[in-house]
């Protein structure tokens, strides 16, 4: 709850400053980035910037990191800015840091994905996940960070990432890891220049698996309304079935402005089916616990002035991306099914 509060009032400063961002690194980066990465880049919500990770980042790396962000990920895409204001944040941060652009061949390297597939879930799969998606739990230093990680560590696959990386660039990253994250250093820990080559394939491999994922639109309403072809009372009772052989609980009705307004004025036409399974509950919980304020177990129930009856169901695959968290996503998208079962069951 309290992260999200930050992250809610960070972005409103965000969007509130850049309109009036001067072409000034130093400032330009307290207004926009600061709030993630920290004074001289010391890391939280978003990764550390220091100066050994700057040693190896070339110019175009960061620019594309800003432009693109990383997509699902927190950290946004500053597509506003003009491409001065940019590079002048990419000037102030060779200045702290201390340390000069490299320049990377761009040319693609050719390892044995199928080699680097292996090497991977020795080496990699713990931190990175299977899918290379950072495995959802959190970004940075602090937000929802497992006390396991130092940092936790970032998508690659992601799209944001894969778009600003050169082969070249991943493959100095596995040699050298990065120091102070728990990330090793995979050339002092036995690998070859053949393995690690290796290792950027599989690594682009998972990269274009990501980008075929289908897109989630998040254009898309928060809710579902589906018109019920019974009248009011019925559905209401319909409802309660359905959830109970769904094996869920349902709490006591609640109407719909109850608590909001004085009790003679409620419409009792207006209801809402609040239910559980505490197991589920529960598991939900441990993955995302900032996820006391939008309970998503609530079947809504209006009779419209004409008479028509309205279900209203949350859009579980939009408001779980809110969360950034993919382990929370592949759970509501199972509760997605469940509900649309039932409300088939309701309306049929
Ligand atoms: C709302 C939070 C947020 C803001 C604001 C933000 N970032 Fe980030 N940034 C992140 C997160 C989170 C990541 C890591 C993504 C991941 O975990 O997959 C990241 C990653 C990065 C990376 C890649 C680091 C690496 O080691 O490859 C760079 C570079 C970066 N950000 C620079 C910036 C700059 C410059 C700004 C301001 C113009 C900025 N960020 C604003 C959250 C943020
Ligand atoms: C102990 C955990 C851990 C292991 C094991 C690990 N990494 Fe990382 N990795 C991280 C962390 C944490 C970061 C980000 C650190 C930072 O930027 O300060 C990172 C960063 C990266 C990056 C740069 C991503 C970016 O956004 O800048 C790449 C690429 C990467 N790792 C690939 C690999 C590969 C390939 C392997 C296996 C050979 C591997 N990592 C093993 C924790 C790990």
């Amino acid at each position: 709850m309290r992260h999200t509060n930050i992250l809610i009032v960070m972005l409103l400063l965000l969007s509130a400053t850049q309109a009036l961002a001067l072409p000034d690194g130093h400032e330009l980066y307290i207004r926009n980035c600061n709030a993630c990465h920290q004074f001289q880049g010391a890391g939280g919500i978003g990764l550390p910037l220091t100066t050994k990770k700057f040693r190896d980042y070339s110019d175009d790396y960061l620019f594309k990191t800003i432009r693109h962000g990383r997509p699902g990920r927190v950290m946004p895409a500053f597509m506003e800015m003009s491409d001065a204001q940019v590079r002048a944040i990419i000037a102030f941060l060779r200045q702290q840091t201390k340390t000069r652009a490299r320049i990377y061949d761009t040319s693609q390297l050719n390892g044995n994905p199928a080699h680097g597939k292996q090497l991977f879930q020795t080496h990699c799969v713990a931190c990175h996940g299977s899918d290379g998606g950072g495995r959802g739990e959190g970004t940075g230093v602090t937000l929802s960070r497992k006390r396991a990680f130092l940092i936790m560590p970032p998508a690659i696959s992601n799209p944001g990432f894969q778009a600003a990386a050169s082969d070249r660039m991943i493959r100095q990253v596995i040699r050298v890891g990065r120091p102070q994250s728990g990330m090793p250093a995979f050339a002092e820990q036995g690998l070859s220049d053949q393995d690690i080559d290796a290792l950027v394939a599989y690594v682009r491999e998972l990269g274009k698996r990501a980008a075929k994922r289908p897109e989630m639109s998040l254009n898309e309403p928060p809710s579902h309304v589906t018109e019920s072809p019974y009248d009011f009372e019925t559905t209401v009772t319909n409802v309660k079935q359905a959830v109970v052989g769904a094996n869920f609980r349902a709490f006591p009705d609640r109407f719909l402005e109850q608590g909001l307004i004085d009790e003679f004025s409620v419409n009792p036409r207006q209801i809402g089916i609040r239910f559980c399974n505490f197991n589920k509950l529960y598991d939900m919980l441990k993955i995302e616990p900032r996820l006391g304020v939008v309970l998503p177990c609530r079947i809504t129930i209006l009779e419209r002035p004409d008479g028509k009856v309205l279900l209203v169901t949350p859009n579980l695959k939009v408001v779980s991306h809110w969360f950034n968290n993919d382990q929370l996503v592949e759970l509501w998208e199972r509760m997605e099914e469940t509900f649309t079962d039932i409300i088939d069951e309701v309306t049929l």
